[in-house]
């Protein structure tokens, strides 16, 4: 802001000044593709063969010390609900407040590091994870949280060594953002950490979150309680230790596996909270604000709320639109990772002249998809995460078969046998606010809703009205004004819009991320600007010349 007042030779100058500060170049980490016989497959083969036979046990880690409280919890195998991946330990509210304590202890020593030292620790980690524990990684990706390998690839590898190299290359950049100095003065800003700790909630669909939402404040100076998901443990174990290798110093991040609950009661209750960092429901973060709001008297600093909330992401689909790529778009939106994508699309607006044609291209993929376990290669979806998800997915499909003006066209049945498998299932509904086209679900269902070719605006007009959420939405059309206007009716109704492509896939610093309503604050992570929600930036002043004068010109008599 300030910078646009001063000529710009002005700018020069301080340029000059901080030429000699530190930054890197990064590049996007390469995708490997697993193919058969493929040296990358042996390896993953044998990191899968080795996390099948056994359980894994994982204390919580508070300032460096390993502690197995007894009260112990499992992960398992989503497709298969027998296998016990991990055996891990809940802190309890005592254990929390410790790691208040012992992270408070260390901050201060943590922050002072130059931010050039920090970085490089998360380089270094980066590092660790595409050569030393890649294939470990993508194991417990598969194994534990049901992602096929590709999934597990661009999540699990590609993009936490991605958000790990980029951190630190924006952390360098923004060390040189800077204001102006004038004659005899010096202007600058350093980039503190915050004065408390941050919590982070990660959730289980992706590992790559987990990693970046402990490690992004860490990288900036803070000290964090992380709380990984239970359904998550032990890839995101393999990320906490993979920052402890590479040089994050011990309490800076404490690994504080917990019920929910008791996590957020202890650490809203407690004066030094900086932040939370939440990704999960809207009920849970608004509970979490809510206690904010109600300890708002015992805080040392207004704590930065920064939530992820889902979202009931939509595809409209006009006239002019090129089929083929509608029915690719919404086969992969809808039903990758079975739709637990905060991202997925979940209800589809399409044109009546256009349905038979498209209903025949999508009902034709839907019997290609297969389902099957995460660690078989040809699979394209695999179970959903756990029973507590199976439970209330098989309750949409119920609905669904019992309504009127539902229609169950594809798909609609589920298994929880061996593991928690549910069918890619397509929906047709007569009534477009239907609470199916209303609410989340977070699973491989998808509604549509044919519309009257002529009635498309007003569509437009109930596609932003329908929903709570404003997170994704696609539009498909060729015709240019359609485009146009549609985006001026659905501006509001989504933080990340599409044209022409499906409503999921953002890629890090290309479409930044997140949106409003109830989706969440919008802080678009995947962006250069977020790291200052994370930090407290100082301005520095300071005079080279005497101050000659404590009176003005006016005051003369
Ligand atoms: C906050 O959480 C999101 C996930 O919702 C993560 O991607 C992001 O990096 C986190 N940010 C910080 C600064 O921790
Ligand atoms: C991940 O899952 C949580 C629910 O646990 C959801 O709220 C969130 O939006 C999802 N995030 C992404 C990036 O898919
Ligand atoms: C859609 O996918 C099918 C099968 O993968 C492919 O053959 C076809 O070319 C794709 N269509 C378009 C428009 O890319
Ligand atoms: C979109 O929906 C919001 C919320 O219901 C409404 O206030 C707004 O006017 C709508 N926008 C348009 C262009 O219809
Ligand atoms: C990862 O964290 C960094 C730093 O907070 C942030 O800039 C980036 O947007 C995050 N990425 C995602 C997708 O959350």
């Amino acid at each position: 802001m300030l910078l646009v007042r001063r000529p710009l030779v002005r700018c020069l100058v301080w340029f000059r000044h901080l030429s000699s500060a530190a930054t890197v170049e990064v590049e996007n980490e390469p995708c490997l593709n697993y193919l058969k016989g493929s040296e990358e497959r042996q390896k993953v083969e044998e990191a899968l063969k080795e996390m099948r036979s056994k359980t894994e046990e994982i204390p919580c880690v508070i300032g460096g010390e390993e502690i197995f409280t007894g009260d112990v919890h499992y992960q398992v195998c989503p497709h298969n609900h027998q296998h016990k991946l991990a055996k891990f330990h809940y802190a309890s509210a005592d254990h929390i407040r410790l790691a208040i304590d012992r992270a408070l202890a260390i901050r201060a020593g943590w922050e002072k590091r130059p931010m050039a030292e920090r970085a490089d620790i998360f380089l270094e980690a980066a590092r660790l994870l595409s050569e030393k524990y890649r294939y470990k990684m993508l194991a417990a990706t598969m194994l534990g949280q049901g992602k096929n390998i590709q999934q597990a690839e661009i999540d699990a590898a590609a993009e936490l060594i991605d958000f790990w190299r980029w951190n630190a290359k924006h952390s360098l950049d923004l060390q040189k953002q800077q204001p102006i100095s004038t004659e005899g003065v010096t202007n600058s800003i350093i980039y503190r950490g915050l004065e408390g700790f941050v919590a982070a909630v990660s959730p289980f669909n992706f590992t790559a979150i987990g990693g970046n939402l402990s490690g992004a404040p860490a990288l900036m100076g803070n000290v964090v309680l992380w709380k990984p998901s239970d359904t998550a443990m032990l890839s995101s174990w393999i990320a906490y230790n993979i920052m402890r290798e590479a040089g994050v110093p011990e309490g800076v991040i404490n690994f504080v596996p917990a019920d929910g609950p008791t996590f957020g009661d202890a650490i809203t209750s407690s004066p030094h909270l900086a932040g939370i960092n939440f990704t999960g429901s809207v009920q849970t973060f608004q509970h979490l604000w809510r206690q904010v709001g109600q300890n708002l008297g015992l805080y040392k600093t207004f704590p930065r709320l920064v939530g992820e909330c889902g979202g009931k992401n939509y595809h409209f689909v006009h006239s002019s639109a090129d089929l083929e790529s509608v029915a690719n778009g919404t086969i992969r939106s809808a039903f990758e990772y079975g739709g637990q994508k905060c991202s997925a699309c979940s209800r589809m607006y399409v044109p009546s002249s256009m349905w038979p044609k498209l209903k025949d291209e999508l009902l034709t993929r839907v019997k290609e998809v297969k389902m099957g376990d995460a660690d078989d290669f040809t699979t394209f979806i695999s179970a959903v995460i756990d029973d507590k998800s199976f439970g209330r997915i098989k309750n949409w499909l119920e609905h669904a078969k019992s309504s009127s003006n539902l229609k169950v066209i594809a798909g609609g049945n589920c298994d929880d046998s061996r593991g928690y498998f549910v069918e890619p299932t397509i929906i047709e509904t007569s009534d477009p606010k239907e609470k199916i086209m209303q609410e989340e679900i977070f699973g491989p269902v998808l509604t549509v809703y044919p519309y009257p070719d002529e009635k498309y605006r007003e569509v437009l007009e109930m596609v932003n009205e329908t929903s709570p959420f404003g997170l994704t939405g696609a539009v498909f059309a060729k015709d240019v004004n359609v485009v146009k206007e549609a985006h001026e009716i659905l501006k509001m109704s989504a933080g990340n819009f599409y044209i022409n492509d499906k409503s999921t896939g953002s890629v890090v610093m290309q479409q930044p991320f997140g949106g409003a309503r109830l989706s969440g604050t919008n802080d678009k992570a995947g962006g250069p600007h977020y790291v200052l929600k994370f930090c407290s930036p100082q301005a520095i002043k300071e005079s080279h010349v005497p101050l000659t004068d404590w009176k003005y010109g006016n005051m003369q008599a």
